[in-house]
């Protein structure tokens, strides 16, 4: 029988501290990664930036992600999750100083790199460290907090770039990230190593002592053995483990997902918003601005019904509704786009925000969660760095094509073609990822290796 059904904890202030703090790290990963869309209209001027200059620019933090991505892993399983978590916040603090003094091109795209690495490394040491952290019965919900504070970042960074924009002060919409990252550098000091990582390494005195600081009454002491059990046989796994044919497949599972979550095209919105609604007649520039906040926002509220019901109705509901969801969205949007008539401007507002939301209800916070779950122990952090490297690496190869796509098939092409894409996910979602609501990391575990 699953945990759910067997135990009701409540919620120590300790440990909601704990998931606040870890959240932060979601924040400064969609701050840093749309605050350029709005730096970039005064940085072209003001380096007389080349187009292509401009798309170095853009895409170099998508290059540090997978640069983070890479090397995220490592640490977490090297130093521990919460050490990684401090570094990655450093590392946020000097990329946003660097770019708010820049003087040049070259040290745009370095303080582009620099926090690219950060949003790397946190991609990888974040989900890890909350779903290590939360008891099984809250362990979606508190994952998928960290989506919700990626979606909040995403939209503060569109609000602060238009409150910006009238000053034209690009460097401080780059020196604002600095802000949440100290805050959370000085906090992290406060927080726990996870109990499982510190089991792996052999202290079960300090685990134990962590797991009683976390949670109340003494229902988690069951839980103690399954942990250790999980965590001692086999310590860290080797690549070689993580490519073995007995894990392969679990592997390939989270790793497929985590390219569905690029290749149904939701950063072509994310970072591409103003351009579309440009594309489909919107013709004054602060429309579109304004749609792209409205497009924000509605990502913010539909992520938070996800956190919502991540644990009442199950992982697998979410991502299914989602994905249907957004197929049907493109339908219309490239509908729209083909008939071209006089109301493609509300058809593709409507179809964006409806696309964006079922997203935010699916994938956007499933695929983290998913991924913070599937993998055992001894190759959770190999396996997550294989599945963010994957998750980056076509999150640029998406963003890179996304505007050669719309030349070479035109708007209709392209959105029907992300439409084929979502409904392939759709089967993905429903022949192969399991059901993993309510259950402990090491229930989860024997499922998988059952
Ligand atoms: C994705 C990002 C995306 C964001 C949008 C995240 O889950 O990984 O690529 O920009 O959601 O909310």
């Amino acid at each position: 029988m699953g945990y759910q059904r067997t135990v009701k904890e409540k919620l120590t202030p300790y440990l909601l501290f704990v998931i606040i703090v870890a959240t932060i790290s979601g924040f400064l990963f969609g701050y840093q990664t749309a605050v350029i869309s709005g730096a970039l209209i005064f940085l072209a001027p003001a380096f007389h930036l080349s187009i292509p200059e401009q798309g170095v620019v853009v895409s170099m933090i998508l290059i540090g992600c997978i640069l983070g991505a890479l090397v995220g892993g490592h640490m977490t399983d090297r130093w521990g999750r919460k050490k990684t978590l401090i570094i990655a916040s450093m590392i946020f603090i000097i990329g946003s100083f660097l770019l708010s003094i820049c003087q040049s091109y070259e040290c745009l795209i370095i303080g582009r790199l620099i926090s690219g690495i950060g949003v790397g490394i946190v991609s990888v040491a974040a989900p890890l460290y909350i779903s290590e952290i939360s008891p099984p019965r809250h362990r979606g919900m508190f994952v998928s907090l960290y989506q919700l504070a990626v979606t909040l970042g995403i939209l503060i960074s569109f609000v602060v770039n238009y409150q910006c924009a009238e000053s034209a002060n690009w460097r401080l919409m780059f020196l604002l990230g600095a802000v949440p990252a100290a805050l959370q550098f000085i906090c992290l000091f406060f927080l726990p190593e996870t109990p499982s990582w510190l089991f792996k390494q052999g202290e079960e005195k300090e685990g134990t002592s962590i797991l009683q600081k976390l949670r109340y009454g003494k229902n988690w002491m069951n839980q103690i053995e399954a942990m250790k059990s999980a965590a001692s046989p086999h310590r860290i796994g080797s690549w070689k483990v993580v490519f073995s044919s007995k894990l392969r497949f679990v592997l390939l599972i989270g790793v497929v997902l985590s390219i569905f979550q690029q290749i149904t095209g939701i950063n072509t919105v994310i970072y591409y918003a103003p351009k579309i609604f440009e594309i489909a007649g919107f013709t004054s520039a602060t429309g579109a601005i304004a749609a792209t906040m409205v497009v924000g926002t509605v990502n913010v509220l539909a992520t938070i019904i996800s956190v919502w019901l991540l644990d009442r109705i199950g992982r697998r509901k979410l991502l299914l509704v989602g994905a249907a969801g957004m197929a049907v969205s493109l339908i219309v949007l490239g509908g729209a786009f083909f008939i071209g008539s006089g109301w493609i401007n509300e058809a593709a507002l409507v179809s964006l925000m409806a696309y964006v939301g079922f997203f935010a209800i699916g994938l956007g916070p499933v695929t983290w969660v998913i991924l913070s779950e599937i993998y055992p122990l001894k190759i959770r952090s190999k396996a997550m760095t294989v599945a963010v490297f994957a998750n980056w690496g076509f999150n640029y190869l998406v963003s890179l094509s996304f505007l050669d796509l719309i030349q070479g098939m035109g708007g209709a092409g392209t959105f029907l073609l992300y439409a084929a894409i979502t409904i392939l996910s759709f089967w993905f979602v429903y022949r192969f990822i399991p059901e993993t609501r309510g259950k402990t990391l090491e229930e989860i575990e024997s499922m998988i290796l059952r």
